[in-house]
C-alpha cells in the first residue's frame, strides 16, 4: 500500500454505504471517516442553540468547531438531525471548513475509509478507490422500515419512501458538490445484492487494484 491509501465510498441515504465502509476499513486496517456525521454535527449545533438552519455564519462557526475525534454517533444519528444535515450541506462556505478537515484525515497514515456524497467527486479525487454504493428508493425505504421496526419501533413506508426522495432530490440538485459518481468510481447496485455480497464486489476492485500495484 502507498502511504495513504484512500477508499472513496459515495451514495445516497440508506444504500449500505456505512455498513460497507466499516467492513472495508476494518479488512485493510484503514481509518474511518463517516463524512455525513460531520455535517450533522453543524446542524446539531444550530438546533441545539435554536438558531435556523438558513444562518449560514452560526453554521461556518459551528463547523469550525467540528472535532473529528468527538463525533458522537449515537446523538447524530436522530432522523431530523439528518434531515437539517442536508439543508446546512447546501453552503459552499460550510462545505469548504468540512472538506479541509476530511482531506486532513484522509492524509493520516496509513489512510482512510471515508464515506459521503462528495468523496470521490471533491475531497479526494485523487482516492486510489472509489466506489458509488446505491440501491433503489423503495429498497432503501423498506430498509429502514425493517430496521426501525427491528428495535420495536413503528413507521410507515410510504413516508419513509417520500423522506428518502426529498432527501435525495436535496443532495443531487445542490450547485455545491452534488451527489454524483465520480468519473472513474465503480458502480455497486445493492437492490438485489446483500451486503455480504456488495463487500465482497469491493474486495475484488480493491485487490485488483492492489494487486496491480505490486506488481508494477
Ligand atoms: O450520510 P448522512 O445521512 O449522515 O448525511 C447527512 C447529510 O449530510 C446528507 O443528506 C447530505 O446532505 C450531507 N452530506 C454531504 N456530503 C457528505 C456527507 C453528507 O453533503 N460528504
Amino acid at each position: 500500500m502507498t502511504q495513504f491509501f484512500t477508499i472513496a465510498i459515495d451514495g445516497p441515504a440508506g444504500a449500505g454505504k456505512g455498513t460497507l465502509a466499516r467492513r472495508l476499513a476494518d479488512h485493510y486496517r484503514l481509518n474511518l471517516l463517516d463524512t455525513g456525521l460531520t455535517y450533522r454535527a453543524v446542524a446539531y449545533a444550530l438546533l441545539r442553540l435554536g438558531l435556523p438552519l438558513d444562518n449560514v455564519s452560526a453554521a461556518e462557526t459551528a463547523a469550525r468547531q467540528v472535532d473529528l475525534a468527538k463525533l458522537d454517533r449515537a446523538v447524530l444519528s436522530a432522523h431530523a438531525v439528518g434531515e437539517a444535515a442536508s439543508k446546512i450541506a447546501v453552503f459552499p462556505t460550510v462545505r469548504r471548513i468540512l472538506v479541509e478537515k476530511q482531506r486532513d484525515f484522509a492524509r493520516t497514515p496509513p489512510g482512510a475509509v471515508l464515506d459521503g456524497r462528495d468523496i470521490g467527486t471533491v475531497v479526494c479525487p485523487d482516492a486510489d478507490i472509489k466506489l458509488y454504493v446505491t440501491a433503489s428508493a423503495e429498497v432503501r425505504a423498506q430498509r429502514r422500515l425493517a430496521e426501525i421496526e427491528s428495535i420495536g419501533g413503528t413507521a410507515n413506508f410510504a413516508e419513509i419512501l417520500a423522506d428518502i426522495q426529498r432527501r435525495d432530490e436535496r443532495d443531487m440538485g445542490r450547485t455545491d458538490s452534488p451527489l454524483k459518481p465520480a468519473a472513474d468510481a465503480h458502480l455497486l447496485d445493492t437492490s438485489e445484492m446483500a451486503i455480504e455480497a456488495a463487500f465482497l464486489a469491493a474486495m475484488s476492485v480493491i485487490d485488483d487494484v492492489l494487486a496491480k500495484r505490486n506488481k508494477a
